[in-house]
């Protein structure tokens, strides 16, 4: 019996759909990490790091939060993230993954609502699916329509509340959330859950996020994740102190986890202190934005530009994206292509991530890169 043939299967229909997965190496210059700000390899956070090991910080939790796993460092990390973000509390997690699936799972109760953007993150998809909610959709950004189907909803006989749930900045297309209309919309029917995944550190003052007037709320919980702009791993969930209790007695991931290193919350902090004192990096990304927009108007003038550091350049079909994607490759950048299921059939696409691990000129290099291979589709 041959026990691995489902599995060689699935693959081979991949293979044929044209959409297997590989690990490929790092090469190229960086236009596809969300390593936004450069610190991930940024001395200063290495140095923190050191210094904490130097100093006796254990590398690992050692256990779950509710065990041995609750580390000084973590819960100051908590601390600080709260007050520097604008919310009640924070609590932490290992990723922006598992703190979705157990907000998700966890806080939306039976008999409510949980509305999510028709292009809501994976995460945010799966704690959907164990959610005890009634999961809806609406129409990507049209707040009119999340505002519809509640009235559907509520005609129909829902009683309990709703929680809205959004990206302040979506990562794969780049745009952002109108959160204003939303957060009304939540201030009558219940919460909005705003996931700042691509926003913390690059956007609002200090990178503290494009929600971050409406933090501290007690309808608005936020997820700022730690392995993007901030250069190492884990993520906040920042939100009012009940719902921190009530995870820390209910969600399944947060009790039943190892807690996040304690070296990741000396990163955090070390981070934090970053956007606050070298505020010139989130300016210096802003003006490679504007560089790029710029050089891609100027050549490729019918591809329309998000105006954010993740700029999706849609191809349409997979395999010609595929094909485009290692073509640039080639010429040395490091761009990838993403495909269905991670985006909507029909919309395959180059995703240009705009980081300060890249130069002006590289982003000039790349805008006539793309210029020249492009038509030759
Ligand atoms: C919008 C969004 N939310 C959540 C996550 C998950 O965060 P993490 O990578 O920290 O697990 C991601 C990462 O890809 C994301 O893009």
């Amino acid at each position: 019996m041959d026990r691995l043939a489902p599995f060689r299967a699935d693959l081979d229909r991949l293979a044929v759909a044209g959409r297997t997965r590989r690990l490929i190496p790092r090469a190229g210059v960086d236009f596809a990490s969300n390593d936004y700000l450069g610190l991930a390899g940024h001395p200063r956070l290495a140095a923190a790091v050191r210094d904490a090991l130097d100093s006796g910080v254990p590398v690992g939790a050692a256990g779950s939060r509710l065990l041995r796993g609750n580390t000084e460092w973590q819960e100051a990390f908590e601390t600080r993230a709260a007050a520097f973000f604008g919310a009640e509390s924070a609590l932490g997690f290992g990723g922006g993954y598992p703190a979705n699936v157990a907000l998700f799972s966890t806080l939306p109760q039976t008999g409510d609502l949980l509305l999510l953007d028709a292009l809501s993150h994976a995460s945010t998809r799966e704690g959907a699916r164990l959610s005890r909610a009634e999961v809806a959709e609406f129409r990507h950004n049209d707040a009119g329509h999340a505002a519809d189907v509640i009235t559907g909803w509520r005609a129909g006989g829902g009683r309990g509340a709703v929680w809205i749930a959004v990206e302040s900045l979506y990562s794969m297309d780049g745009d952002r959330a109108p959160l204003d209309d939303l957060a009304q919309l939540a201030d009558r029917e219940g919460f909005l859950i705003i996931d700042e995944a691509h926003a913390t550190g690059v956007w609002g003052p200090q990178g503290r996020g494009l929600g971050h007037a409406l933090e501290g709320r007690d309808n608005v919980i936020t997820l700022h994740t730690l392995g993007k702009a901030l250069g190492g791993s884990g993520a906040l969930l920042c939100l009012p102190g009940v719902l921190r209790d009530f995870l820390v007695n209910r969600a399944r991931p947060f009790i039943f986890a190892t807690a996040p290193s304690p070296l990741m919350a000396v990163a955090g902090a070390a981070a934090l202190d970053m956007l606050r004192d070298e505020p010139d990096r989130q300016q210096r990304l802003h003006d490679l934005i504007a560089l790029f927009s710029q050089e891609m108007s100027a050549r490729l003038p019918h591809l329309p530009m998000s105006g954010s550091q993740i700029v999706p350049l849609i191809v349409g079909g997979d395999a010609e994206t595929m094909a485009l994607a290692e073509r640039v490759q080639a010429a040395g950048f490091d761009l990838r292509g993403i495909r269905p299921p991670t985006v909507p059939a029909g919309t395959a696409r180059l995703r240009v991530s705009l980081t300060l691990n890249a130069a002006a000129d590289d982003v000039r290099r790349l805008a006539s890169t793309l210029e020249e291979m492009w038509p030759a589709l």
